[in-house]
Formats: C-alpha cells, sequence, structure tokens
C-alpha cells in the first residue's frame, strides 16, 4: 500500500491569452503550491478486479467516481504506458482541497495516482515520463508533480520552475458549489468580444510573466506579491458568481495584502502578512457569511511525493 500526499495549487499570476484552434488558451501561468492538499492511496486489487476508487472528506461526494475522475485515467495511462494492459488497483482519495474549486484538486489526484501506482508496481518510471503523462491528463497535472513555484507556458503544462525565498500565508475561502473550467474561459473569451478586443490568438497578445512578480516570489516579500497577483480569468468568474465579489472584500476589510479568484475559481485566495494573521483573516471569513468556509495555509511546498 502506499500513500501519496500532493499539494493545491495557487495561481499567482494567471495571463491568459486568445484562443487557439485546438480550444486551448496561451498561458503565463504562475502556479504556487500550497501545504492544503489531498491524500491518495493505491493498494493492490484482485486480479480482474480492475481500478475501483473511493473517497473520504467532508466534500467527498461531490467527487465522481467514475472514470471521467483523473486518478482512474491516471493509473490506466500509466498501465498503458508499460504494457501492462487494464490495472487491478484500488485507490482511495483523501480530499481535503475544494473540488471543482480553481485549486487543482482533481490534476492533483491524477499527479498523486500515477506517483502511487508508480511505486506500487515498483517501475521506476522516470521523471520526465510522468511529466508527459501528467500533460496527457490535463493542464495542471505536470504543476502537481513539480510543486514548489513554477512558471507554466503552453495551456500551463509546460513548466519552468522559478526561485522564490521562504513562506507565504494564505487563506482560501471555500465557495458553494464548484464552476466548471472550459465554462469560465469561454465566458472570458465572450467578455473580450463584448469588450471588442477580439478573442482569438490573433487578437490577443501572448501573454508573460510580470517581472514585478516573479521579483516578490524571489525576495520573499508578501507585501510585493500582492500587490503583483493577477488573473485574467477573474472578471469571468465574477461574472458567472457575482457574490465572489463580496468574499474578495469581506477578506480585504479583514486585513489580507491582496485578494484574487483561484484559478477558474469560485476559490477565493488572500495572501496575509504572516500565519497568525492569516488565521485571523480565515476566521473573519468564516464569520462573514459570505464563504462556506475558509482555510488558512502555507506554500510554497513539495509537489506528490509517497509518505513514509
Ligand atoms: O487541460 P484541462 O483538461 O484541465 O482543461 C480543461 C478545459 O479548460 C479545456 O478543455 C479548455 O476548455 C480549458 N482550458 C483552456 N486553456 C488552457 C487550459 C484549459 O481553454 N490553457
Amino acid at each position: 500500500m502506499i500513500t501519496v500526499r500532493v499539494p493545491a495549487k495557487v495561481n499567482v499570476q494567471l495571463g491568459v491569452g486568445g484562443l487557439r484552434a485546438d480550444g486551448f488558451h496561451d498561458l503565463a501561468n504562475v502556479f504556487l503550491a500550497v501545504a492544503l492538499g489531498d491524500e491518495v492511496t493505491a493498494s493492490a486489487a484482485g486480479p480482474g478486479e480492475g481500478v475501483t476508487l473511493t473517497c473520504s472528506g467532508p466534500d467527498a461526494a461531490a467527487v465522481p467516481l467514475d472514470d471521467s475522475n483523473l486518478a482512474a485515467r491516471a493509473a490506466r495511462l500509466l498501465a498503458a504506458r508499460h504494457g501492462l494492459g487494464e490495472p487491478d488497483v484500488r485507490l482511495h482519495i483523501a480530499k481535503a482541497i475544494p473540488v471543482a474549486g480553481g485549486m487543482a484538486g482533481g490534476s492533483a489526484d491524477g499527479a498523486a495516482a500515477l506517483v502511487a501506482c508508480d511505486a506500487l508496481w515498483e517501475l521506476g518510471t522516470p521523471a520526465g515520463t510522468l511529466l508527459e503523462l501528467a500533460a496527457e491528463l490535463g493542464s495542471d497535472v505536470p504543476f502537481a508533480l513539480l510543486g514548489g513555484v513554477a512558471l507554466g507556458r503552453g495551456r500551463g503544462e509546460i513548466l519552468d520552475p522559478l526561485p522564490v525565498t521562504g513562506t507565504f500565508h494564505w487563506v482560501f475561502a471555500v465557495a458553494d458549489g464548484g464552476l466548471s473550467t472550459p465554462a469560465v474561459f469561454r465566458e472570458c473569451d465572450r467578455l473580450r468580444e463584448e469588450a471588442g478586443t477580439g478573442s482569438g490568438d490573433t487578437e490577443v497578445p501572448t501573454p508573460d510573466a510580470d517581472p514585478a512578480l516573479l521579483a516578490a516570489l524571489a525576495d520573499g516579500d508578501p507585501v510585493a506579491l500582492a500587490g503583483a497577483l493577477a488573473n485574467d480569468l477573474q472578471p469571468a468568474a465574477l461574472s458567472l458568481r457575482p457574490s465572489l465579489a463580496a468574499t474578495l472584500r469581506a477578506g480585504t476589510e479583514a486585513g489580507a495584502l491582496g485578494a484574487l479568484v483561484s484559478g477558474s475559481g469560485p476559490t477565493c485566495a488572500f495572501l496575509a502578512k504572516d500565519a497568525e494573521a492569516a488565521a485571523a483573516v480565515a476566521e473573519a471569513l468564516r464569520a462573514s457569511g459570505t464563504c462556506r468556509t475558509a482555510h488558512a495555509t502555507y506554500g510554497p511546498v513539495p509537489g506528490a511525493g509517497v509518505l513514509p
């Protein structure tokens, strides 16, 4: 039996380019891995049992346990790459990352399942191959393997680790219900059309990482990082879920240095000065009635790794 711990992510910068012919958008996506994470356990199953999936945690009922789950797809993809045919494995997800929340929880479970099955089946798959398989599973899966802080280019899967100093303290406000990532990208395109700027990749300039944001990460400066937080998907998430404006305001009024929608939302992320300030912001958010719950955490942390 192998258990893998895997982090959620927040995008401290999410620059979104135009819609490409393949249906994806080119990104300048600065990922930061946070300690709020899931655990995926892989254990051997009897011959012919196939891949079975179970899930625990307060939001377990919202996790799809069919073949669409990225953990199940990861197990099959890894087995296929090694010519093993349909694998027999039990996967259990201990879920702490908000479901459909813009924190790449499903992607994290896919990455964790790759690492867990690789260890269980003693395959020793090279890191480069695991990253390739991860990119096949989804745009955010490679980063969950890598962790730390990284710039994602292309659709987010082409990763370069970034220098970072120290630890940043975060609060995540969890909304009721999720948002569909494709729906938020579509709304971003619609808003761009409505504004008259166009939404295609020949009309929207290719985004770039913000040098001020990269310097703030390298310096470990939370005030500078708060000033540089940026998410091009935020107007679209707010358009689909206008109530998020009140959540962002509540966290800011409670003393957060900066606030933004996490990825495609609806989870909102708040950067705090230190651990004590983060605990206070989380408590104020829970009392504000503008979110279902709030978690204080920190990052960067490492990517998916086997627990001893
Ligand atoms: O890669 P992933 O399966 O996570 O993407 C889900 C959906 O999000 C895509 O089908 C696409 O609609 C949208 N997406 C996008 N541009 C990206 C990443 C995702 O438009 N760079």
